[in-house]
């Protein structure tokens, strides 16, 4: 690849991830200035998105930069015109590109053909992104993340991947509960392992859904049927019976527990409507943070934060 890109947490190391964050919360309290003024951001999307393409957006306006946006069936990624052809005419008009990806390999093919960073803005195995939000609302909340207890119940799926991978570098504690058939990818699984010695953090692949949240500091969850699974819905629906974030399985974790969604969420599916709007619930701070920390990435991208001492 030619240069920094942002296509997994592995991307990423601890220090990094660190100042990551950091810069984020610069950006929130508005003490960061950015090198992205006047620059272009190509926004290439395979599959709809609320958050994601609203918070890249955003964050370029704040940062003095311009996005724009090319919608599903728009470009055609690898249908209308080969991947490394996208890639190879928009670096002749943008500085950097986040794109969301069916397959995980099109971002690989984008950032090893083009010469402009890529992010991922969600692919089939990772989405890195909402990982650094989740990190960042978890600090908020919780004064830090290292030894904080995070139970994933659910899909071990591309937001799974992601938060297990970060949980595991700064040093979290991350339970995973999934049915049969629905566990987390074991060399995603193996990888945190590795992580986890060096940062004292304690991962676990679990079945039981009660297990996984009895020590937990935070619960999360994400929706059973991801986008471009739609033909599996209701096999999922069915398989995943046992596995909803509802009040029963509050009950069997400390009263302190904070609930996470990265959105969007499917009430009376993976969780159930008085949990995701109730006191325990910090899912639009989430979503706000994904903002934030989408300055952040963009910045380290094209160069590092500025950051004003003393305001
Ligand atoms: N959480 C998230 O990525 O949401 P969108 O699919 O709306 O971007
Ligand atoms: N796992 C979900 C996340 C959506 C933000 C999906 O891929 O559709």
């Amino acid at each position: 690849m030619s240069g920094k890109n942002l296509l997994s947490v592995l991307d990423l190391n601890p220090e990094t991830v660190k100042m990551l964050l950091s810069d984020a919360l610069a950006l929130k309290n508005g003490r960061g200035h950015g090198i992205p003024r006047g620059k272009i951001l190509a926004l290439l999307f395979e599959k709809p998105s609320l958050r994601t393409r609203v918070s890249f957006e955003v964050a370029m306006m704040r940062l003095g930069g311009k996005a724009i946006y090319l919608s599903p069936p728009e470009v055609g990624l690898g249908k209308r015109e080969p991947v490394a052809d996208v890639a190879r005419v928009l670096e002749r008009y943008v500085d950097i590109i986040a794109a969301r990806v069916f397959s995980h390999n099109s971002l690989v093919e984008l950032a090893e053909t083009g010469s402009a960073p890529v992010i991922n803005a969600l692919s089939d195995r990772e989405h890195p992104c909402q990982a650094l939000a989740d990190m960042l609302t978890i600090m908020e909340h919780k004064g830090g993340v290292k030894g904080v207890k995070i139970a994933y119940i659910g899909d071990g799926n591309n937001v799974a991947n992601s938060l297990m991978l970060m949980s595991a570098m700064l040093g979290a504690d991350f339970f995973i509960a999934s049915p049969n058939g629905y566990e987390i990818q074991p060399d995603t699984a193996e990888k945190a392992f590795a992580f986890s010695i060096q940062s004292g953090s304690n991962i676990e692949c679990l079945r039981d859904p009660v297990e996984a949240v009895s020590e937990a500091d935070v619960i999360y969850t994400d929706t059973w049927t991801s986008m471009g699974q739609e033909a599996e819905a209701e096999k999922r629906l069915a398989d995943f019976s046992g596995y909803q974030v509802n009040s029963d399985l509050l009950c069997h974790a400390p009263e302190r527990v904070m609930v996470m969604h990265c959105l969007p969420a499917h009430r009376g599916e993976e969780i159930t409507g008085d949990i995701l709007d109730g006191p325990h619930s910090v899912v639009f701070d989430q979503a706000e943070n994904r903002a934030h920390v989408a300055g952040a990435v963009i910045t380290y991208l094209l160069g590092g934060l500025e950051i004003s001492i003393g305001s």
